[in-house]
């Protein structure tokens, strides 16, 4: 095969694609500058049948009517999720550096999986790993992978924490395995529990909704075959941080793996005004943040680590005959997690690490810290709303006494029709509430507090 001089290679099958690799690297350079727009918002898959047309054929469309299609139609059907003014869920506001080189990433193909295969991208992963390695005050033969999110990431350490139980207790127990958390663990545990086979075992939280080492030692007295406690840094719904001290000496006394779950509240680990509610941290055997969440990374990037990596490999290396000649003394993200092949999607968070430094990345979460202390100032303050609980982290709950649920829903939609603002009620305490998750440094809290003046 040969290639001309733009690199393209016009005797292959493909034909020529210059053309619509520049048009398409043109539309990601100004999507990457472009403001947001926070109209933007999911149509039924009926009106975009209609609007988008047939566009898998057997001819094909051609580059550019595929392009234009995703430009007028299937892109502004989907939510901007680094719009400042998007506070529901858990949103998502990546550096343009993390952004352009999720397109570097692409265009290098690398497969992460091997060291053999991706050893200068894995170099940098790991790179940006230590970094959090650090943070946690762990030691500096921690370690582990990028993986999809937080999901897969929690899977894999209680997959990890469960055959080293397995190991170490001489088989499973008779009546089956069991994980202890809170009513407040995050839903994708209850996930890994159901892949396991394993029973989860709830401890009862404390008046502010923290798992605590007292109610933990009582349940483990009675629950022998726990084989992880599962304690979250940072809950999703309020931000929370568990008593992770207390519980990490209750694990240590009982033999029993402690997974922390950070996933969106593990980026707290950079800022130093919230520091010190992590400690304890240091003894957990597993971890997972995902960058994607508050570490100003894209899609799909959830950081896992292992206090004793090797722990993980003895679980989760794959063998098959074509792979018995992998060099299995390098450093091999496929051993650490369930997976095989796998992007390097840690190199757009390395990326953007690299280019902006550690100190702009502290800077920017205690930007977002700052903001939510703010507005839930003036929630206080206010003569209309109602702080729920004092925020620890960046999530922020309150209400609007004497409004239905009927109202809540009704004021968050029109909000969201008129791209002003994403805020969605939940539910805390057994009644309806609204919720900001403040992550993109860019959300102006003066500008928050003055939208919740039409709740008034
Ligand atoms: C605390 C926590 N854990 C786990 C997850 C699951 O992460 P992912 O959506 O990346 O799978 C989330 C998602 O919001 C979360 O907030």
């Amino acid at each position: 095969m040969t290639s001309d001089d733009s690199g393209a290679e016009p005797h292959s099958i493909w034909g020529d694609e210059s053309a619509i690799v520049q048009l398409a690297v043109d539309w990601s350079a100004q999507r990457v500058v472009r403001h947001t727009d926070p109209l933007s918002t999911a149509r039924s898959a009926a009106e975009l049948s209609r609007a988008a047309g047939a566009t898998v054929t057997a001819e094909g469309i051609g580059g550019k009517a595929a392009l234009r299609v995703f430009n007028e139609v299937l892109e502004p059907a989907t939510r901007s999720q680094d719009d400042p003014y998007n506070l529901a869920y858990i949103p998502s506001a990546p550096t343009r550096a993390a952004v352009v080189f999720d397109f570097v990433t692409s265009a290098a193909n690398i497969f992460g999986g091997m060291w053999e295969a991706g050893a200068g991208a894995i170099y940098a992963e790991n790179e940006a790993l230590a970094w959090i390695v650090g943070l946690l005050g762990w030691p500096e033969t921690a370690g582990g992978c990028f993986v999809s999110g937080g999901t897969s990431g929690n899977l894999s350490a209680l997959m990890t924490a469960r055959e080293t139980a397995k190991g170490q207790r001489g088989g499973r127990p008779v009546s089956g395995w069991q994980v202890a958390c809170t009513s407040n663990a995050h839903s994708s545990i209850h996930s890994a529990a159901k892949a396991l086979d394993a029973e989860i075992v709830d401890v009862p939280i404390d008046a502010r909704g923290h798992l605590t080492g007292r109610a933990l030692r009582e349940v483990l007295h009675s629950h022998p075959d726990v084989f992880a406690v599962v304690a979250s840094a940072g809950t999703t719904n309020e931000g929370l941080i568990d008593d992770l001290a207390d519980v990490a000496s209750v694990c240590r006394e009982f033999g029993v793996w402690l997974h922390v779950d950070g996933a969106y509240g593990g980026a707290g680990l950079a800022a130093p005004s919230v520091r010190s509610l992590f400690a304890g941290i240091e003894l957990a055997d597993s971890f997972i943040v995902d960058p994607h969440k508050w570490l100003f990374a894209p899609y799909d990037c959830c950081a896992l680590l292992y206090r004793e990596p090797e722990l993980a490999r003895a679980v989760h290396a794959q063998h098959a005959s074509y792979l018995d000649h992998v060099d299995r003394e390098s450093w091999n993200p496929s051993e650490l997690a369930i997976h095989l092949s796998r992007r390097a999607r840690g190199l757009p968070f390395w990326f953007s690490l690299a280019t902006h430094g550690t100190d702009k990345y502290r800077r920017a979460v205690e930007l977002s810290l700052a903001t939510a202390r703010t507005v839930a100032d003036a929630i206080r303050d206010s003569s209309h709303l109602r702080l729920m609980c004092e925020p620890e982290l960046s999530i922020v709950l309150f209400d609007r006494p004497g409004w239905s649920d009927g109202q809540y829903e009704a004021w968050s939609k029109e909000q969201a029709a008129n791209g002003v603002i994403l805020c969605v009620p939940t539910w805390w305490h057994g009644q309806t509430v609204l919720r900001l998750a403040f992550v993109n440094p860019a959300t102006d809290a003066a500008r928050v507090i003055e939208i919740l003046d039409t709740l008034r």
